[in-house]
């Protein structure tokens, strides 16, 4: 099995963008325990990181003949992109939306997920541990 690991906008930016929000490691700590994570459940990731909708966009279009699943933060997009949702639907891979931050218990333009209601699920508030639920959630969806 293989899974597209999808980071949104400023997510770049970890370990220095308001810590006490999202913590203190960096995406590429993050990267590292889900390679770990995957190792363990015996699947590969493919990685991939944008400030762009655009490229979120082709990026999903491209999970389509290489990937079983997509496992996502969509960050920003989550609340206003419309592209990002379309382009999961019209691919129509499993996708599981993993937040850092509980978006639910902070301001209201956060509450609403564009993407959340075609996803498998939603996992948000667990800092970097939501991808590894996320990870395992998508594998064992899958593998059931
Ligand atoms: C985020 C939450 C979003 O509201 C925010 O815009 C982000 C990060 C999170 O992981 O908690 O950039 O997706």
């Amino acid at each position: 099995m293989k899974f597209l690991v999808m980071h949104g906008p400023n997510l770049n930016m970890l370990g220095k963008r308001e810590p006490t929000v999202y913590g203190t490691r960096t995406l590429d700590d993050i990267n590292r325990s889900l390679e770990e994570l995957a190792a363990e459940l015996g699947c590969s990731l493919l990685f991939c990181q944008s400030n762009s909708e655009g490229d979120l966009v082709n990026a999903i279009h491209g999970a389509l003949t290489e990937c079983d699943g997509i496992l996502i933060n969509p960050a920003a997009y989550t609340h206003t992109s419309i592209a990002i949702r379309d382009a999961l639907s019209a691919v129509g891979l499993p996708c599981v939306e993993v937040h850092l931050s509980n978006i639910h218990r902070r301001e209201s333009f956060r509450h609403v997920s564009l993407t959340a209601s075609i996803a498998v699920g939603q996992i948000c508030g667990f800092g970097s541990d939501s991808y590894l639920l996320g990870l395992r959630a998508l594998f064992n969806h899958i593998k059931n």
